[in-house]
């Protein structure tokens, strides 16, 4: 059994280690941007090249033969490499391009829930360049009537294409007033012809990943991650600081009817995906939703795993991740096969001390400690390591620490006890997972169902 992993990060590590679990002892064959030192340890091979470069991963592929692929990242799902490498005869763990329009265009999921009668949407509309017939300052106009009377300018902007996480512009966060809003659309049409333009929600966020075959869909347990870079939620967006789960797989602040509600929802896409496409969707679908006063909302879809969320999820996996893979590619996929440990899970990641914003730390050392438990792990993300062994930092997230426990409190102890034994010039945030943050969420969606 061989399996081409392309990816690299602490999401690219824990699927590593996930298939390396299998009993079918796969050979990993691993592609990705950049050396990862986790992935490289449990890898036969590691070829480092741009993943954007098909030609190369194809060249690379060919030459391997692989059972199948599992692709990790955005960016190359969005552009097409499950539907290059299905050319080759090499089914994928991702979906194939039209599919994965469920995450790289924000308009298309919007419309999709829409002509499948899925309400979980906010109200929303599309703007789109042609709709202007040239006449921008029409359009500016409509959108400043939509923005003011439909939304009562409490909105969101969404660029309709992918764009690294910073394609989103949230009023009374990155944007204030109603001209703000029609100004970043307007940037939107111009660079990408297209803009989503959405009610803003107000509520408590979390992760609901699945399994996904076609119309057979398997959920993992539900992760709450924490987007911005301070404690207390404080500071700008970043990829994620951190995440937790919790032992009944729910999360505290959810009741059993919200747990309900997101699963339909994901069920209900994939159904409606497999109609829309008319080809089934075989990966991971991942819906971001929002618990709010009345329900569940969908705030977006993507097609991979969440980074961190899969470092909370894949370790609680219990049964054969390999045959879940080929169980999604051969359209078998049911709910024997998975299971997930009822453990709860804290994961802190360790970032330079200056991100997300400078990379005054890039190439110093970082040190870990030698002795993780079993009730443990460390996921390397950005950090290359030197001939001589020792680990360097990059600019970007450097490894995610998870405890695992019988109890949210446990796990996140075992998490903070590993990060405070990590040197060099880093940080984490203390708060995630921690009972303080916790019961801020359950207030906060207290007060607004009251
Ligand atoms: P995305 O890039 O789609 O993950 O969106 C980034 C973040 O923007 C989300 O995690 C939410 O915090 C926020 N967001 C997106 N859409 C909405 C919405 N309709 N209402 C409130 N917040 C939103
Ligand atoms: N944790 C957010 C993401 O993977 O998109």
């Amino acid at each position: 059994m061989r399996v081409l992993l392309i990816s690299s990060s602490a999401r690219g590590h824990a699927i590593a280690d996930a298939l390396t679990r299998s009993s079918q002892t796969p050979e990993i064959i691993s592609v990705c941007p950049q050396a990862n030192p986790g992935i490289k340890a449990l890898a036969a091979q590691q070829h480092v090249t741009n993943i954007m470069d098909f030609p190369s991963v194809l060249r690379i592929a060919a030459e391997v033969k692989p059972d199948f692929a599992i692709i990790g990242p955005d960016d190359p799902i969005a552009g097409g490499l499950a539907d290059e490498l299905l050319k080759l005869d090499i089914p994928s763990v991702a979906p194939l391009k039209s599919l994965a329009q469920v995450e790289s265009s924000k308009g298309f999921t919007r419309n999709l829930l829409a002509s499948h009668a899925i309400d979980a949407s906010p109200h929303f509309r599309i703007f789109t360049r042609e709709q202007s017939g040239g006449d921008l300052d029409a359009l500016r106009k409509e959108i400043h009537r939509f923005i003011e009377d439909d939304l009562h300018a409490s909105y969101v902007v969404k660029y309709d294409a992918l764009k690294g996480g910073k394609g989103v512009k949230v009023s009374g966060d990155h944007l204030e007033a109603v001209a703000d809003g029609v100004e970043y659309a307007i940037e939107c049409l111009e660079e990408c012809g297209r803009v989503v333009i959405e009610e803003k929600l107000i509520g408590v966020e979390f992760s609901l990943l699945s399994f996904v075959s076609g119309d057979r869909v398997v959920d993992m347990p539900i992760v709450q991650d924490h987007k911005r870079a301070f404690e207390g939620d404080t500071g700008p967006n970043t990829g994620g600081m951190g995440t937790y789960t919790d032992a009944n797989h729910s999360l505290p602040f959810l009741t059993p009817n919200d747990v309900a509600r997101a699963k339909e929802i994901n069920r209900l896409t994939a159904h409606a995906l497999l109609k829309e496409c008319g080809t089934p969707y075989r990966g991971i679908l991942y819906g971001g939703f929002i618990a709010v006063k009345d329900g569940i909302r969908l705030i977006e879809y993507n097609a991979r795993f969440g980074d961190p969320e899969a470092l909370n999820i894949l370790p609680l996996l219990e049964s054969d991740f390999v045959a879940i893979c080929l169980a999604i590619i051969d359209g078998t996929l049911n709910e024997s096969l998975v299971s997930f440990a009822k453990k709860a899970t804290v994961c802190k990641y360790i970032t330079p001390k200056s991100y997300p914003d400078a990379k005054n730390e890039k190439g110093q050392v970082v040190t870990f400690p030698k002795d993780i438990p079993e009730n443990a792990r460390i996921f390397y993300g950005d950090v290359s390591q030197a001939d001589d062994g020792t680990l360097h930092l990059g600019g970007s997230r450097t490894a995610g620490i998870v405890g695992i426990a019988d109890t949210i409190a446990k796990a996140e102890r075992i998490a903070e006890e590993l990060c405070a034994k990590v040197e060099g010039p880093v940080r984490h945030r203390k708060d995630i997972g921690t009972a303080k943050l916790i019961e801020r969420r359950i207030e906060m969606l207290r007060k607004l169902r009251e």
